[in-house]
């Protein structure tokens, strides 16, 4: 089934990208995908080179790592900009620069990798042991804040420590992740969203609702970004208190699945509100995946698999006249829009495909 599935999404993705060129898709209108090169510092700019980029690693074509190629040329102009540089770099860079050094060896590849890095660890507030999320232009009211999609980031500073042979990247990482263990993850095992530290003195002061539905609830794509991001910092670095954060959240992950297979925008959301987001499901796949991977319980490859199932029979459009993959994303549940399509669904969906059937390229 999934080897099926995988060559049928080569195919329509082929046709895309015949028709895509010059183009970075954020979400798509009527079936066409925008444009978002308008923002280039955008966070979510990197993940269809890294869809392209997964695809040419399955099967190469020129058109996939030329486009690919073209993306990341395009995202130099963000090194010139301070104000978009914020901790989204691993994103930005690791889907698009590491996957053409991994697939190409392109040295210029590996520079914008130690600019991104360097960049990223910049962030790091020594008091409170954090990564700084966002930028504040300048009035400092975002310099305490930290939230835990950047889980995902770190895995350009363990990279950049590979690359470098320099420990300093790797410790940051590692403070972080650590920070994020201690004030992220609740006692029942769900994952705030934001957490906001004194940036002075790095003292925990609150927690914030940002893209879930408020205070105490549990943002579904949120908690992916914690399993995924967790795991990822235990396989870069063997620290069982990061596995053991990864479990917790996937616990609580798992006892809150609906039981139709797909996922709300927030668990805590009320009932009768039909607000998804197919997004959430395929990270937390990927990063249930490779929990399996670390643990050895085949528990979590099962959910993976189911939640990946319903999203290829309910929620996977496969025609290639249309250009998005999944129909059901919501970038936050207070946004006026829901269940519309969204970059980073596609790129982690085909992410998770590739996992299953042991063709990923693996990114992070
Ligand atoms: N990293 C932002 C988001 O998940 O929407």
């Amino acid at each position: 089934m999934w080897a099926e599935l995988l060559a049928r999404i080569y195919e329509k993705e082929l046709h895309v990208a015949a028709r895509s060129e010059d183009k970075i898709p954020y979400t798509a209108k009527d079936g066409v995908f925008d444009d978002h090169t308008f923002e280039i510092d955008w966070w979510t700019n990197g993940f269809y080179a890294g869809l392209l980029w997964q695809l040419y690693g399955f099967r190469p074509d020129p058109l996939l790592s030329s486009l690919a190629s073209a993306i990341e040329q395009k995202l130099d102009a963000g090194f010139l900009h301070a104000a978009g540089m914020d901790h989204d770099s691993g994103f930005k860079w690791l889907l698009t620069a590491n996957a053409s050094r991994i697939l190409t060896g392109a040295s210029a590849s590996q520079n914008r990798l130690l600019l991104a890095a360097n960049d990223l660890a910049g962030r790091f507030n020594l008091a409170g042991g954090f990564l700084r999320a966002w930028n504040d232009g300048g009035d400092g009211s975002k310099a305490g804040v930290a939230i835990i999609d950047c889980m995902m980031n770190l895995p350009l500073l363990y990279l950049a420590s590979t690359l470098t042979r320099d420990p300093r990247y790797r410790e940051i990482a590692v403070r972080h992740a650590t920070t994020a263990a201690k004030h992220f993850v609740r006692e029942d095992g769900s994952c705030r969203h934001i957490a906001v530290f004194d940036p002075a003195t790095g003292e925990f002061l609150r927690e914030e609702g940002g893209q879930g539905m408020g205070v105490g609830s549990a943002w579904t794509r949120g908690q992916g970004w914690a399993i995924y991001g967790f795991t990822l910092s235990y396989l870069h670095t063997g620290r069982e208190e990061f596995l053991a954060a990864a479990e917790r959240v996937a616990s609580f992950f798992l006892t809150h699945i609906p039981k139709t297979g797909l996922l709300p925008v927030d668990f805590l959301q009320p009932y009768g509100c039909d607000w998804e987001d197919d997004s959430a499901a395929a990270i937390a796949a990927c990063g249930l995946l490779e929990l399996k991977r670390a643990t050895g319980n085949k528990r979590y490859a099962d959910a993976a698999e189911e939640l990946l199932a319903v999203l290829a029979k309910e929620r996977c459009d496969l025609a290639s006249s249309r250009d998005p993959l999944l129909t059901h994303c919501s970038a936050a549940y207070h946004d006026g829009q829901h269940n519309f399509a969204l970059i980073y669904g596609d790129y982690f969906f085909v992410e998770a495909i590739l996992k299953l059937l042991h063709k990923e390229t693996f990114l992070w």
